[in-house]
């Protein structure tokens, strides 16, 4: 069904959802010796990307403004992915079955074809994972859910040596890449090394600051759903502090027409980023 319209560049093609950002083809982007690290976010137009539930007492993606179509685009951008970037918080969650889902390329059946594609691309079945952690506290049995993919933990120079060394034992890698926490540049740098070429990054606002502010975010994505939610507590694409701000150049830009979710996709493209020698 073609109820996508593009924007920008413009153009007066109506397009389908399916395949809007599997032909980017974002796994050849970077050179060899490269790595091209993509952001993704779903908001509402106030700026929302989670709300705190009073009853959980989590930080959770509203129902209101997730949803599958936009869901569609997440699971194609993780199957251009060789690695996914998320935080020791997702594994908090999942343990307490409070995550969004498990992590990407999904199983069932609508994303069969991501998963072949992969395959056909010579990608492994599923992309790795990176987990951005100073505590370390990151359950055991959330990391045993995801047996079929190589899981790296990366920490700093900080962590504690006792749980890197339970880690290490269980068969996860730990690389350090930072003094007192996470730093972009040397996470780009160790999984440069690790031979990745694309890296997915689906954390939240720290772990995106870890990234923008040392210029080694390349793309992001975002998704406004064509709502309001206000709320007081509730996290939005950035936090902290940043030296300065960060130039945005608009790649491209679809309307969703779909009445039961209409959204904009948007992507930019970080103009100031680092690019590796
Ligand atoms: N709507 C959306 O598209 C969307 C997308 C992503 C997330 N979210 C929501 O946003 C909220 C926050 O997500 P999040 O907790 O994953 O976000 P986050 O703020 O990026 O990450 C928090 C955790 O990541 C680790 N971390 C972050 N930066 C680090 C650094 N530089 N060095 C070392 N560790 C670092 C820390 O783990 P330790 O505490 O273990 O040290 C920290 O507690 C959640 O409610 C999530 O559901 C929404």
């Amino acid at each position: 069904m073609t109820d996508i319209s593009q924007l920008h560049p413009h153009s007066q093609q109506q397009c389908s959802l399916k395949g809007l950002y599997l032909k980017l083809n974002l796994h050849q982007v970077a050179e060899q010796s490269d790595l091209l690290i993509y952001a993704n976010y779903i908001s509402s137009v106030d700026g929302r990307i989670s709300l705190h539930d009073a009853e959980s007492g989590e930080f959770i993606v509203p129902a209101s403004i997730a949803n599958r179509r936009d869901w569609r685009l997440y699971q194609e951008l993780a199957a251009q992915a060789d690695v996914m970037i998320t935080s020791a918080r997702y594994f908090r969650q999942l343990v307490k079955g409070k995550a969004q889902d498990l992590l990407p390329v999904g199983t069932a059946l609508e994303y069969a074809d991501l998963t072949k594609w992969r395959v056909e691309q010579g990608l492994k079945p599923q992309p790795d994972v990176v987990i951005i952690s100073n505590s370390l506290n990151i359950p055991a049995q959330a990391l045993a859910q995801l047996k079929d993919r190589r899981i790296l933990i990366c920490t700093s120079e900080k962590a504690d040596a006792q749980k890197v060394d339970q880690l290490e034992s269980s068969g996860h890698t730990v690389l350090i890449a930072g003094r007192k926490q996470v730093e972009g540049k040397q996470l780009k740098q160790q999984l440069i090394k690790a031979g990745y070429r694309s890296a997915y990054m689906i954390a939240g606002p720290e772990v995106h600051r870890t990234l923008v502010n040392e210029q080694v975010l390349d793309r992001l994505f975002l998704t406004t759903r064509l709502n309001l939610l206000a709320g007081d507590e509730f996290h939005t694409i950035l936090n902290g502090d940043m030296g300065r701000p960060a130039a945005l150049e608009l790649l491209s830009l679809y309307l969703d027409r779909d009445l039961s979710s209409q959204q904009l996709f948007a992507q930019y493209a970080l103009t100031d980023h680092e690019v590796n020698e």
